[in-house]
């Protein structure tokens, strides 16, 4: 049987890179379409023959070359940050607005057989109401958030108005090995694991009682590569998570015994934008996916620490 060519955008980062390796491990031809912005040549160091295109999405000439020839499109890249969202919400439009509705157009002229987009719980926003299902109502708290959700509905619309057949993965709170910790809009899990291991006092934005339905990206990449094929799947919006939800301070405490660490956290203002609570139901996923989670949050949070011991 011939193997499927994939486009990963943003296939240079955290999540892209993972889903790289995995679709190269699998025998198909990989394509990385990656500005470098926040993505790294050396996510794929390790991962043979995979076709990196450098570009800018936003514009609409990278996004045709991009798709080319592709089969399915992994649409992955954007400015993956609330806070920087917050404070420069026009950069991120740009990454995660304009940059997705030419990667549609793009994959729509160039007859891609389905493109499955990189959608956020945080588009739940604070509804009431956990675990969160996708049927019920957004509230956008951010820039961030409200992009994400612009996202999956121009997708959605794609699928209605031209037949192209796209699939909405909601994330949540994702983790694990190659997740950058260098900025102040890196993922938690990423900025706590490097700060204890280097004795370090991470910061815990308000009480630290706010709670995640961290994810292990080993989990993601499996619900994202199903949702590349199962014939059910075209035109939803789907959570794909653990199911579980698990406080910041259980997180410091988790990861300090993990680590060996003994400081204590540093505990800040509450961070603007942010979401108290969040947790998945993920009865869809399994139901329209054949999906349950491999890797638990115990399980993907040593080797997680395990990672960033090796290579720091
Ligand atoms: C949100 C989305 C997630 C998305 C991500 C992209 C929700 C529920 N989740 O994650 O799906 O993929 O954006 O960036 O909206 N924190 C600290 N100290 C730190 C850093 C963070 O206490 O040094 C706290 C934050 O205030 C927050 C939690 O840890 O309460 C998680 O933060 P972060 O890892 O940035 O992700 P979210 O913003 O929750």
């Amino acid at each position: 049987m011939k193997m499927a060519s994939y486009l990963v955008t943003g296939g240079a980062g955290f999540i892209g890179s993972h889903l790289a390796e995995e679709l190269v491990r699998r025998g198909h031809a990989v394509r990385v379409a990656d500005d470098f912005s926040t993505g790294r040549r050396a996510n794929l160091a390790d991962v043979p023959g995979v076709e990196i295109l450098e570009g800018d999405l936003a514009d609409p000439a990278v996004a045709a070359r991009a798709v080319a020839g592709c089969d399915v499109v992994l649409h992955q890249a954007a400015i993956p940050s609330v806070p920087r969202s917050v404070k420069d919400p026009v950069t991120s439009n740009r990454a995660n607005i304009d940059a997705t509705l030419n990667v549609l157009v793009a994959a729509r002229d160039a007859g891609v057989r389905r493109l499955v987009f990189a959608g956020s719980s945080s588009v739940y926003g604070d509804t009431p109401t956990l675990p969160k299902r996708e049927d019920m109502p957004t509230r956008p708290l951010s820039p961030y958030a409200l992009q994400k959700l612009v996202g999956e509905d121009y997708a959605r619309m794609f699928t209605r108005l031209y037949g192209l057949e796209t699939v909405t993965i909601r994330y949540f709170n994702v983790f694990g090995p190659r997740q950058d910790p260098g900025s102040p809009y890196s993922g938690v899990i990423s900025i706590f694991a490097r700060a204890l291991l280097a004795g370090e006092r991470p910061t815990i934005h308000g009480d630290g009682g706010q709670t995640r339905d961290f994810t292990y990206v080993a989990n993601v990449v499996d619900g994202v590569l199903r949702a590349a094929d199962a014939p059910a799947a075209s035109g939803r919006v789907i959570n794909v998570a653990t199911g579980g939800r698990v406080s910041l301070n259980e997180l410091f405490d988790r990861l300090r015994e993990l680590t060996g660490a003994t400081v204590e956290p540093v505990y800040g203002p509450p961070r603007e934008g942010d979401v108290r609570d969040s947790q998945a139901d993920i009865g869809l996923a399994k139901a329209l996916l054949g999906y349950a989670p491999t890797v638990s949050f115990e399980e993907g949070l040593k080797r997680t620490v395990k990672w960033f011991r090796d290579s720091a």
